[in-house]
């Protein structure tokens, strides 16, 4: 059945939070938390791109995961990759874009090529837009943006040159950020581009996030009213 909604946001940030504690309510693994957190992304990005949204962003794994133990980042990192492989064939078939973004320089050479052969294999993609935020911090990035402005010698600085050294260059803001889990914060993703953001928070854990719950939170979002500081 089709959806329709009278407003949608046009890009939708998703906080993929709950997966440790979904497996611990089971009786299971973090790592296989983070499995089946994996399955269900398949089915949020269609449910996004069949209402009509345009851009998604996924905050997968964020600078301060690394921070956790290492087989559990480096099977995160392993699914991802794995994620990654095998949405690129779909998003070549659905015209979809498919853009990883985020600091790779810890990340193994062969993942590396992998997502850039996704990257550039999707790029004429014109029907949606899929960013997977991966080693990612929004301070890092506005820090590494202010550094290339520097290096590249721009003097004339707008609130729209500092978007356009963001890794989301040319992209519009998010208007919709959705967290699972019940945790009621931002954790350093879209920070600069989430400045009008309607923040949209479920106790829903990530692997139980499906195609009717992302219905929930554009339904919500329809209600909103937003002002951007006007009457
Ligand atoms: C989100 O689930 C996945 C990543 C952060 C990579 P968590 O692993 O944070 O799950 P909880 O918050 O511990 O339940
Ligand atoms: C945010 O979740 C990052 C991702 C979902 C990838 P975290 O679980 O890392 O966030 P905190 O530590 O609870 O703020
Ligand atoms: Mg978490």
């Amino acid at each position: 059945m089709k959806e329709e909604f009278s407003v949608l946001p046009v890009h939708v940030g998703f906080i993929m939070d709950g997966n440790g504690r979904w497996a611990k309510s089971k009786g299971k693994s973090r790592n296989f938390g983070h499995r089946k957190g994996s399955e269900v992304i398949e089915e949020v990005l269609k449910t996004c791109f069949d209402a009509g949204v345009k851009t998604v962003t996924l905050c997968a794994f964020s600078t301060e995961n690394w921070n956790r133990p290492k087989e559990e980042v480096d099977e995160i990192l392993r699914i991802l990759d794995k994620f990654i492989d095998k949405y690129r064939q779909k998003a070549s078939k659905e015209d979809i874009r498919l853009c990883v973004f985020g600091d790779f320089s810890r990340l193994d050479e062969n993942m590396k090529n992998r997502i850039e052969a996704a990257v550039e294999s999707t790029k004429g993609g014109k029907s949606g837009m899929v960013n997977i935020a991966l080693g990612y911090g929004s301070r890092q990035e506005i820090t590494r943006a202010i550094q290339n402005i520097i290096k590249d010698g721009v003097t004339q600085i707008t609130d729209d040159t500092l978007s356009d050294y963001l890794y989301t260059a040319g992209q519009p803001d998010v208007d919709l950020i959705v967290r699972t889990s019940g945790e009621q914060r931002l954790s350093n993703f879209l920070l600069y581009q989430s400045a009008y953001a309607e923040l949209y928070f479920t106790d829903v854990l990530w692997p139980d996030f499906k195609r009717e719950e992302v219905i929930k939170a554009l339904r919500w979002f329809e209600g909103r009213h937003r002002r951007f500081g006007k009457v």
